[in-house]
């Protein structure tokens, strides 16, 4: 009797022993859906590199739908939300895009349980994790702070040129006939999308950081006499691009590789531009491309966040966690942000590993650590989804007409819509 109870003793703690192995040894499927195709997939592919090895009977789909900035990826992400089809786990931008449109509809799952246990609520800032936060409930991790309002150059061609880099749009547009009659195009921009997000950074030129937070509070008037100045600077500032001519067909890093080629004296675009120029092409910072804030917006930071979250129904619930905290820890920020173009969002992270991050970054960082903070439009940080899609009728109206007042008014009639101007 007594070798029996042994024996079952020794059976039952060897099935805990095997459980407890197979419960960290997990197995199945990952689906990671994101716009991080082709050119903007390293950095991602070095985060999956880094789960792969902690989990290596995972197998992970890398689903990714190719458009900068998610216009064709966020359209897809909503016909399998809504059909009730949704990925493991997708890129959402910290902010509006999340809370305004997942999280009021109640797709995502709290993972504040997941913040207390990794120790993210002091691992991240308090003001990023407010913007993922709904009564109390977080619902994304954040794993980069990207800058939107960059100008980017090449600095052979600006020194061969003779110019200088402009602080401000009228420095710019005094430069712009040089370039001009040398034939090359004074600043480019790619498809619609970049073209709004070259308006934020006039937006925020022209307004200033309160000017531009007064759009979302209702303090700045959409058809007021300020705006009115935003849509007329644009419209100077367009004049001097390649807008109507090839723009339509250009990705932004084909606007990008006209900056490098010296075809273009100048881009405005988010810091991803750094990521590519570093990582695809191998410039470095500084002497293969240089950089600055955009016109009049030195000491401004317009940010935003790319997070991951863990949709309701998503069919891998563990291997999602298990995704979730690799990126939210300071080795996953450490792996993909250097090759991203962008900071981590630990505040920890830089100072583990200060080698990692170049000439631009540690700029980034430390302008981060010290400029007014805004958030950007274009990138899901400051309207809901709603703002965002009609504000591309706005821009429509605004490239067929050209009028200040019509845009003006286009954009007062959306505030009301979408609700997303205060007031
Ligand atoms: C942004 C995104 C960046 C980058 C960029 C270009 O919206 O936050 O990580 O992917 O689009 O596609």
């Amino acid at each position: 009797m007594k070798k029996r109870l042994l024996l079952i003793s020794l059976l039952v703690l060897t099935f805990a022993f095997v459980g407890a192995v197979r419960a960290q040894d997990l197995s199945g499927q990952l689906e990671i859906f994101s716009w991080w195709a082709g050119d903007e997939g390293p950095a991602l592919e070095a985060l999956i590199a880094l789960y792969n090895s902690q989990n290596p009977g995972v197998e992970v789909i890398n689903a990714t739908v190719t458009g900068g900035s998610g216009v064709n990826a966020r359209a897809v992400l909503k016909t399998r939300m809504l059909g009730g089809t949704p990925p493991d786990t997708f890129q959402v931008h910290a902010g509006e895009e999340l809370t305004g449109t997942w999280v009021v509809a109640d797709r995502m799952e709290d993972l504040s349980d997941l913040y207390a246990s990794e120790g993210w609520n002091e691992a991240f800032p308090a003001d990023l994790i407010d913007l993922l936060t709904v009564d109390g409930g977080i619902y994304s991790v954040p794993v980069n702070i990207h800058r939107s309002n960059v100008l980017w150059y090449n600095p052979a061609k600006i020194a061969e040129w003779g110019v200088t880099v402009p602080a401000t749009w009228d420095e710019f547009l005094a430069a712009c006939p040089t370039f001009q009659e040398a034939g090359v195009i004074p600043l480019v921009v790619g498809e619609a999308w970049t073209v709004n997000h070259l308006w934020e950074s006039v937006a925020l030129g022209v307004l200033g950081a309160d000017g531009w937070n007064g759009i979302w509070t209702g303090e700045t008037a959409p058809a007021g006499e300020e705006m009115l100045g935003v849509w007329n600077k644009f419209n100077e500032v367009l004049a001097c691009s390649n807008l109507g001519a090839d723009s339509a067909g250009l990705s932004w890093q084909q606007a990008i590789d006209k900056v490098v080629a010296g075809e273009a004296a100048f881009n405005i675009m988010g810091d991803w531009a750094a990521g590519y120029m570093t990582t695809t092409l191998g410039l470095e910072p500084g002497t293969g491309f240089g950089f600055a804030a955009a016109p009049g917006t030195a000491g401004t930071f317009m940010w935003l966040s790319d997070s991951f979250g863990l949709p309701v129904g998503a069919p891998n619930v563990d291997n999602t966690i298990a995704w979730l905290k690799v990126l939210g820890s300071v080795e996953g920020q450490n792996a993909f942000n250097p090759l991203k173009g962008s900071i981590p969002a630990r505040v920890d992270a830089v100072s583990a590993a200060p080698e990692l991050y170049n000439a631009y970054l540690q700029s980034a960082a430390a302008d981060w650590g010290s400029n007014r903070l805004v958030g950007s439009l274009v990138h899901g940080v400051a309207a809901n989804e709603r703002f965002m899609g009609d504000f591309n009728t706005v821009m429509e109206v605004f490239v067929a007409s050209r009028s200040a007042e019509a845009s003006a008014n286009a954009m007062a009639a959306v505030c009301i819509t979408s609700g997303a101007c205060g007031g």
